[in-house]
């Protein structure tokens, strides 16, 4: 299995190319199904929950083909395109489910398609049991009658999906994206209250409106939508990934850096840029994206406020959704926060189990404590993360994960991150972005 080595305390310099969204690109690729002409989708990331679910979709029918390179080469914004002229099985296995919660957004393309489906359930995951009740229950308001057999959710809509108001009692991003997609094609008029506001939602809303949906409200907490007969292909863009952007902004501030996201949407990051804003990084917009610059107001470091310290202040924060600050990026902020001058409280409000990290950053030398859902951090003061020591870890998820690459940049000596196809499902040619701005990381293929 794969190992990543990181050889800590060099500050990140120059340009990342944020790739598509994952979260974006998942459902994107879901809506195919909708309907039998083709979709070609652009700017499409490079990575193996991307695999799985173009591997779950040609189980069903979609015929793929693959087209355009990054100018740089390797996989970067590759365009595919994709098109179910018929539905050949309505459902989908455990075998693939299993590796990808994601998965269960083929049960509103393929109930509305051709009014049954038999999807497993998604079962436990690392971090929390996650279930999918809402996107039952919301299914069966526009009609649809489902059980469930044997770890299988079986749901059939035989005259087809009709209108109704779904309410979902908590936000949940998954379950607005399946509901969005199976009420295209409902017979009357679908409205879906307190749902998701994430731009990954609004980017599937506007991809469904390029096929020929009729849907309202995109961006906000309500959202309207008016069946229609049939949808048609489109050719879409896969928004950039404001969680990879705001992943190397931590990684530019963790080690002093200065680092600009090349494609990165300011306005998808509003929440982060604040919490950094506050955490004394700066992330401007410039015209290709967005720069990241640290420790600039009295921080600890050189004459050019870098190098030499990082200057990040230590702040709480809470993960809410969309517009709040991310439950995705919560791990990440973590790590930043070891280095940090002062105590930070950070709060998880969205999966009960999403502290994986922690342990691992305590074999780095940082000092986490967590009760409940909340973790105090006590930072190692704004010295350029050199109370980070490298040591070899583990996570059993992605941000998780990745949050440990961010550590061992900071952190002194070396640091193994094992397990690295956690970091492949989320992060396109992590180790050559980052060395590309002077990182010392290596992958180690065994
Ligand atoms: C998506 C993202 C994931 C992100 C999460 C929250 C994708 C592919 N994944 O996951 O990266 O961390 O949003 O921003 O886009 N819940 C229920 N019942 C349901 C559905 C959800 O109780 O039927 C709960 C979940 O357990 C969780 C919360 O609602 O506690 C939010 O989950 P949800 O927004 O649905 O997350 P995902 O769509 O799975």
């Amino acid at each position: 299995m794969d190992k990543i080595r990181i050889r800590g305390g060099r500050p990140l310099e120059g340009r990342i190319a944020i790739s598509g969204a994952k979260n974006a690109a998942l459902p994107l690729l879901a809506a195919s199904l909708l309907t039998d002409q083709p979709l070609v989708l652009r700017n499409l990331p490079h990575l193996a929950d991307i695999a799985t679910m173009t591997h779950l979709l040609a189980q069903h029918g979609t015929e793929l083909s693959m087209a355009g390179e990054h100018p740089g080469g390797g996989h970067m914004g590759q365009v595919m395109e994709l098109r179910t002229r018929d539905l050949t099985s309505t459902e989908a296995p455990y075998d693939i489910v299993r590796k990808m919660r994601a998965s269960v957004l083929v049960l509103g393309p393929l109930l509305a398609r051709c009014g049954r489906a038999r999807v497993s359930l998604p079962g436990g995951c690392a971090i929390g049991t996650r279930p999918v009740d809402m996107h039952i229950q919301g299914l069966e308001v526009l009609g649809a009658e489902i059980e469930l057999d044997d770890g299988y959710i079986v749901a059939r809509a035989p005259g087809g999906l009709r209108g109704g108001v779904v309410v979902f009692p908590r936000v949940s991003v998954g379950a607005t994206e399946n509901l969005l997609m199976a009420a295209t094609l409902a017979k009357g008029e679908v409205i879906l209250e307190n749902a998701a506001r994430e731009p990954e939602v609004a980017d599937l809303a506007n991809c469904l409106n390029a096929m020929g949906a009729k849907i309202e409200g995109i961006g906000g907490d309500t959202l309207h939508i008016q069946g229609v007969e049939a949808l048609h292909g489109a050719d879409y863009a896969v928004l950039p990934d404001r969680i990879e952007a705001a992943t190397y902004a931590i990684a530019a501030a963790i080690t002093g850096g200065r680092v600009e996201l090349i494609g990165a949407r300011p306005a998808t990051m509003e929440a982060v840029s604040a919490a950094l804003g506050q955490a004394n990084v700066l992330l401007r917009p410039t015209d290709g994206g967005m720069m990241v610059e640290c420790g600039l107001v009295g921080g600890g470091g050189g004459g050019d406020g870098r190098g030499d310290g990082n200057g990040v202040k230590s702040i709480d924060i809470s993960t809410a959704p969309y517009p709040g600050f991310p439950t995705d990026l919560q791990a990440q902020m973590m790590a930043l926060m070891t280095v940090a001058d002062g105590a930070a409280m950070i709060t998880e409000t969205i999966f009960e189990n999403r502290f994986q990290h922690v342990p691992e950053l305590l074999r780095m030398g940082a000092d986490i404590k967590v009760k409940g859902a909340t973790a105090m951090v006590r930072g190692r003061g704004g010295n350029g993360g050199a109370g980070l020591h490298g040591a070899p870890v583990m996570a059993t998820d992605l941000r998780a994960s990745v949050s440990l690459v961010l550590a061992g940049l900071a952190a002194s000596g070396e640091t193994v991150v094992n397990r690295v196809y956690h970091l492949d499902r989320g992060y396109e040619r992590l180790e050559e972005k980052l060395s590309g701005c002077g990182a010392d990381i290596t992958r180690l293929t065994e």
